[in-house]
């Protein structure tokens, strides 16, 4: 399986790309994970990212496409890969198709942006693995710690409202126009273009998973 999860800031991307990828055995590919990490051991690349990403905008396409195919180039691919918040842009999404990576389904993940700043205001984060907690609606068994590691959860420094709002209107204007881009492709009939299914991803986190999955097998 080759997908895109495509979804706002908080939609559920990263806690649904968990399950989907443990299930199908495929890696996670997440740009924003990557960045982060990037980030964190100051990369040159890093460096360059960490005030786009704290400010709510877009890296640059060129960065994030070389990123993209390093990535791939050596990755563990051979059941497919998810990637999560990647395309992002036209430019992205046309450079994967110019270097004919495959992908079977376009996944979309529908919440409304009023849902969107509740959940990033609770979000908590293990950094070194990316998993993901609210306070709330996904809390760790031990209030401030990664269940597996035992280490403390952080916030993330773009998640701060002010922050949170520009990065939607980051994704209404850059992002969303992908669904359009992917459903006129499929509706050529090119055998190479992927399907595209949308689902709510309003619910707990379970319902969602299972419209996820019913989306991948239908
Ligand atoms: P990235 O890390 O990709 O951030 P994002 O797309 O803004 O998405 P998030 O990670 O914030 O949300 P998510 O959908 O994964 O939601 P999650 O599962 O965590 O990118 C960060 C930045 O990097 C970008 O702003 C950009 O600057 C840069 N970047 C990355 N990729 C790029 C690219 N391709 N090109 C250019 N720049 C790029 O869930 C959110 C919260 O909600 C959690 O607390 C979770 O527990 C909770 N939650 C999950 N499901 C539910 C539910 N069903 N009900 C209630 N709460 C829920
Ligand atoms: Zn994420």
């Amino acid at each position: 399986m080759r997908l895109i999860l495509l979804g706002a800031p908080g939609a559920g991307k990263g806690t649904q790309a968990a399950f989907i990828c443990q299930k199908y055995g495929i890696p996670q590919i997440s740009t924003g994970d990557m960045l982060r990490a990037a980030v964190k051991a100051g990369t040159p690349l890093g460096l360059a990212a960490k005030q786009v990403m704290d400010g709510g905008g877009l890296v640059s396409d060129d960065l994030i496409i070389s990123l993209v195919k390093e990535r791939i180039a050596e990755c563990d691919c051979e059941n497919g890969f998810l990637f999560d918040g990647f395309p992002r842009t036209i430019p992205q999404a046309d450079a994967m198709k110019a270097a004919n990576v495959k992908l079977d389904l376009v996944l979309e993940i529908d919440v409304p942006d009023a849902a969107i700043i509740e959940r990033m205001s609770g979000r908590r984060v293990h950094q070194a693995s990316g998993r993901t907690y609210h306070i709330h609606n996904n809390p760790p068994k031990v209030e401030g710690k990664d269940d597996v590691s035992g280490e403390p959860l952080t916030q993330r420094p773009d998640d701060a409202e002010d922050i949170v709002r520009k990065r939607l209107a980051t994704y209404h204007e850059q992002t969303e126009p992908l669904v359009a881009y992917y459903s006129k492709w499929a509706a050529t009939g090119d055998a190479q273009a992927p399907r595209v299914r949308k689902i709510s991803g309003t619910g707990t986190v379970d319902e969602i998973t299972r419209r996820a999955l019913d989306a991948l097998q239908n």
